[in-house]
């Protein structure tokens, strides 16, 4: 049967700011997440260590951080905070502003690794083994993304068992976990049950995974239920569906939290989320972006 409750691993400040076209203020960023952790989001995904020149919307991680641990937010009851860090000087910028928990992020697929790290795949797992180190030596827990884990614009369907060999390196390196990611939005739940299966027989159990399903294609959902149904309980989202990948071109936002918090809770599944409070967040937000709400839950629950 399905599980009671899962974990809803919030990325819209990170994934979603990130791709915005307009650069939000540092205190509007720290209000977002002082608000989506008044919704009940227990896990968040908070900014990420780059490099300014590359991702120009996240330059002020450092202020931004620092805000949130001084005014105790990082230390609320049961919060799971998280940022990304693509290389050396990424974490010792975010242990130095204080980070709980990082995140390194490699691609399954070459070009995508040029695109995002400006490295080939077996480069940027070798800076992810020393980021991995780094942080394990400071105590910090951290959590592998793999990009392009279903399918790539530029090389097509991605093979299961490419996945597999990166997603088993990553977690011989340290990662508590990792999050398949679907940069672009392309994969079925037929696909996602065969990578699944195929992390499964390479003895990669569902309690190291998490899903990060982009909404391109509009399957998100479904393979969600799909990857539910494995036995996954960790589900990557974005509250409003902020966000797409700067640097795959034609992917859109992350599935929207409040779709994902719909279905869930249909299904019976305890969240932790207050789905209203959630909505009027990203009714919020979307006057700081500039855009509606890229979710039909949020459509619905604000029409009329
Ligand atoms: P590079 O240009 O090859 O590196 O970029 P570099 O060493 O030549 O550095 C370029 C400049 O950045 C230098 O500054 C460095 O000092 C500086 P300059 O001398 O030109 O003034 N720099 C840094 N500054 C601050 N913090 C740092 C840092 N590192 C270098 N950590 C690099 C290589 C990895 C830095 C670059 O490619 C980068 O930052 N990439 C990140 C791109 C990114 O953030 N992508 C989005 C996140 S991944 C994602 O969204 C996918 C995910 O959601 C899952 C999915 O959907 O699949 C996770
Ligand atoms: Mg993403």
């Amino acid at each position: 049967g399905l599980p009671r409750r899962v974990t809803v691993y919030e990325v819209g400040p990170r994934d979603g700011l990130q791709a915005e076209a307009t650069t939000v203020p540092v205190e509007i960023k720290a209000e977002y997440c002082r608000r989506l952790i008044g919704a009940g989001i227990s896990t968040l995904e908070i900014t990420s260590f780059v490099s300014p020149r590359w991702v120009p919307q996240l330059a002020d991680a450092e202020v931004l951080l620092d805000r949130l641990r001084t005014e105790g937010v990082l230390d609320t009851d049961g919060l799971r905070s998280v940022v990304l860090t693509p290389n050396a000087r990424g974490l010792a910028r975010a242990i130095a502003a204080g980070a709980r928990e990082i995140a390194v992020f490699v691609s399954a697929t070459e070009t995508f690794a040029r695109r995002n790290l400006n490295s080939t795949v077996a480069e940027a797992l070798a800076d992810a083994s020393r980021v991995i180190a780094g942080a394990r030596a400071a105590g910090i827990a951290v959590r592998g993304y793999i990009s392009m884990c279903f399918g790539d614009p530029w090389e097509g369907r991605v093979s299961p068992r490419e996945v597999v060999a990166i997603a088993r390196q990553l977690l011989e390196m340290g990662c508590a976990g990792i999050s398949l990611g679907d940069t672009i939005g392309v994969a079925t739940p037929g696909h996602v049950l065969a990578l699944l299966d195929e992390l499964g027989r390479a003895g990669i159990a569902a309690d190291r995974l998490a899903v990060h399903f982009h909404d391109t294609y509009g399957q998100a959902l479904a393979n969600v239920l799909s990857a539910l149904e494995y036995g996954i309980t960790e589900f990557d989202s974005s509250a409003g569906g902020l966000g797409r990948c700067p640097y795959a071109e034609g992917a859109t936002g992350n599935l929207a939290t409040e779709d994902l918090v719909w279905m869930l809770h249909g299904l019976g599944i305890d969240t932790g989320i207050d789905l209203e409070e959630l909505v009027r967040t990203s009714m919020w937000m979307s006057t700081h972006v500039g855009h509606p709400p890229v979710s039909p839950v949020v459509a619905a629950l604000t029409s009329g």
